[in-house]
């Protein structure tokens, strides 16, 4: 892959801030692996200029974009057509301009079922799932487990009306049992807890109760980090038996937007340890 390469395909992703991203990293890498002749750029819009910016990308010929924070509503509304995914999460992270037009997709759900279940052999179904967090993140996850038949789904927020919406929101899909913070002391009964705040990326501190983790305890953290975010280290301190951050969701998404726009999908496994690395 090379930006200089006048033949390859032009991908990139759009985000406001975006310099922090990792996936012209991971798509250069997956380029590398599959052979695929692209080139993968990061593209810095704010919320106003978010709609030249993808229209003036696929006029200059560019066949893809990903979305990150904060455009995937956006970016979901701009499209022609959407998947079912994109449509259910109300959001997109790929667009495939494929045939000129803009296609919404949303790989975020199927690249954190994939991380759970494939790469670290999760059981999930049945099994007692608690998120942390109802923002978009949250949102995200939440169809995609009830989907693979997880059992009962609970949700905790530090706004609790916010955690009320989700709930509202999703009552024609799945059931969502509310919790704040401070009640969950009382509830340790949870066989996997996702952390979908963004306080530990933002350097907050976030008042989870230490008796939600035992050995049995199945910790995931969306967030990711080069070192234990705080959320794993407190699950880990708290006596989690596995507490992990999310770089597996984040290289499976991408494996899967890479899949949409080329049609193939790269071995995720090779470019986990090396990211992990
Ligand atoms: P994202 O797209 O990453 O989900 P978001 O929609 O802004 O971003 O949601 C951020 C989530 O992190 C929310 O659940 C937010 O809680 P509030 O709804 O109460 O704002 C949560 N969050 C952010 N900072 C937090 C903190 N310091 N402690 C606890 N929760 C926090």
């Amino acid at each position: 892959m090379s930006a200089k390469d006048s033949d390859a395909d032009r991908y990139a992703v759009v985000g406001y801030p975006v310099k922090q991203s990792h996936s012209p990293i991971i798509h250069g890498l997956f380029a590398e692996q599959t052979g695929e002749n692209i080139s993968y750029e990061l593209l810095e819009a704010s919320p106003e200029e978010f709609e030249v910016a993808v229209r003036g990308f696929l006029a200059a010929g560019g066949k893809g974009l990903n979305i990150t924070v904060p455009h995937k509503e956006r970016a979901l509304e701009l499209a022609a057509s959407a998947s079912d995914a994109a449509t259910r999460a109300h959001a997109a992270n790929t667009l495939d301009f494929s045939n000129r037009v803009i296609a919404a997709h949303n790989t975020d759900g199927s690249g954190f079922i994939r991380d759970l279940q494939t790469n670290l052999g999760v059981e999930l179904t049945g099994k007692r799932v608690l998120i942390l967090g109802a923002g978009g993140s949250a949102r995200g996850i939440i169809l995609p487990l009830a989907d693979v038949g997880v059992g009962d789904i609970a949700v905790a927020n530090r706004t609790p009306e916010r955690a009320q919406e989700l709930k509202d929101r999703l009552s024609e899909h799945t059931t969502i049992e509310i919790h704040t913070f401070a009640d969950l002391a009382e509830h340790t009964t949870f066989d996997i807890v996702i952390n979908a705040t963004s306080a530990g990326v933002k350097g907050e501190a976030a008042p989870f109760p230490a008796s939600l983790f035992s050995a049995d305890t199945f910790c995931y953290d969306l967030s990711y980090s080069l070192n234990d975010t705080p959320f794993v280290l407190l699950a880990r301190n708290s006596g989690a038996g596995t507490a992990v951050q999310g770089w597996g969701m984040l290289i499976e998404q991408a494996a899967d937007s890479f899949e949409i726009w080329r049609g193939i999908r790269p071995d995720t496994k090779p470019i986990l340890e090396k990211m992990r690395r």
